[in-house]
């Protein structure tokens, strides 16, 4: 099997260094609009074949998997495309750029009996998977609040606003953590540098087990931050995503409360315990995405992040701009 990269920009050279790596396939196709982006991955990936010709690479029997990193607002029609061709299809993240789009694609894809995965990369981080391991071992207690931040100077986009670029993956992460979608989401933002693009977003979300979170996502910030904290009745954890080795630390604080047993008594104790930062692996999350991408195609298996997975993502984006448009929330039905 071949595996052909739509879209060869900033991201793309990332898919095809994963690839070219990965022994069970029998060559990589890169396709990109422009011939000059082109001619930079040959010098980069010299064993790697290239065309302008989208068409082409389709009709390549040997292509079994396409994988597309196109700008948004490209992702539902070459997607389209590459399963109407009867491709796998992997689209980076955000599955697509409306939900209408998106459940286009999911039906394609399943009427086609093709795998369609979306790029939820944190999906496939270690410190990702271990949070979710720790909340789910309970060693957390009852989750109460979630608060992200995901800011950095840039990269300002011209075709989207910073909630479509940066939340998907704090909404992907969430959904994977609590294995919920939301009830409500509401949202302030501002174009503070290109009219008409949010480039600040504050998202409130809440889920029906009662769990809220914040993310903050914004392309204007002194300083690169990518720093969630969950509280929990038990303990609290912190994840660091810029961290080098300890990313997630969990930490032995909180409040107790006692009822009183007389009047006057002091209601509250506050406990701080041990922090500890479990062991975590050090495998590359692109690795691991690729790997099972091209795993699913071999054994049928439904991917982790699959097409629904995006559909609930896409959602939620739609949902958090339509909150910032309007200035009112949005109520949603949630879907486990
Ligand atoms: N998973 C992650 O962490 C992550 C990080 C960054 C970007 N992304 C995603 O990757 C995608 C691409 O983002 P980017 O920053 O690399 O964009 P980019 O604008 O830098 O690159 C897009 C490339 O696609 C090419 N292209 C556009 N339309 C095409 C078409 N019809 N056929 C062939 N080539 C076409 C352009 O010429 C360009 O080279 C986006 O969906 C983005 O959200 C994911």
């Amino acid at each position: 099997m071949k595996a052909a990269v739509v879209g060869a920009g900033y991201w793309g050279p990332n898919l095809i260094r994963s690839l070219v790596s990965q022994r069970s396939l029998e060559g990589v196709v890169v396709c990109d609009k422009d011939p000059k982006r082109l001619e930079l991955i040959k010098t980069r990936f010299p064993s790697v074949d290239v065309s302008t010709d989208l068409d082409h690479v389709l009709s390549d029997r040997a292509v079994e998997a396409v994988l597309i990193a196109t700008p948004i607002s490209t992702h539902g029609p070459l997607g389209k495309r590459a399963l109407q061709a009867k491709k796998h299809v992997f689209i980076e993240k955000p599955l697509a750029g409306s939900k209408a789009e998106a459940e286009m694609l999911v039906e394609l894809a399943e009427r086609n009996d093709r795998v369609l995965m979306v790029g939820h990369t944190f999906e496939y981080s270690p410190p990702v998977q271990k949070t979710r391991a720790v909340i789910e071992a309970g060693d957390l207690g009852k989750i109460y609040f979630i608060s992200m931040m995901r800011v950095n100077l840039g990269l300002h986009q011209r075709d989207m606003s910073v909630i479509w670029d940066l939340a998907p993956h704090d909404f992907s992460i969430l959904f994977y953590w609590l294995r919920e979608t939301p009830e409500m989401i509401s949202a302030f933002g501002r174009d503070c540098v290109q009219k008409n693009i949010p480039d600040v977003a504050f998202i409130n979300v809440r889920f029906p087990s009662g769990v809220i979170a914040n993310l903050e996502v914004a392309w204007l910030a002194p300083s690169k931050l990518r720093r969630t904290a969950i509280v929990g009745e038990k303990k609290m954890l912190v994840y660091d995503d810029t961290e080098n080795i300890e990313k997630v630390k969990i930490y032995d604080q909180g409040v107790n409360f006692k009822d009183p047993e007389s009047f006057g008594e002091f209601q509250l104790s506050y406990r701080t315990g041990d922090i500890v930062s479990p062991r975590i692996s050090s495998a590359e999350p692109l690795m691991n995405e690729m790997e099972h991408f091209l795993d699913c195609i071999r054994t049928g298996k439904t991917p982790s992040s699959d097409g629904r997975s995006g559909l609930r993502v896409v959602e939620a984006l739609e949902a958090a701009e339509t909150a910032l448009k309007t200035g009112n929330p949005v109520h949603l039905s949630p879907k486990s």
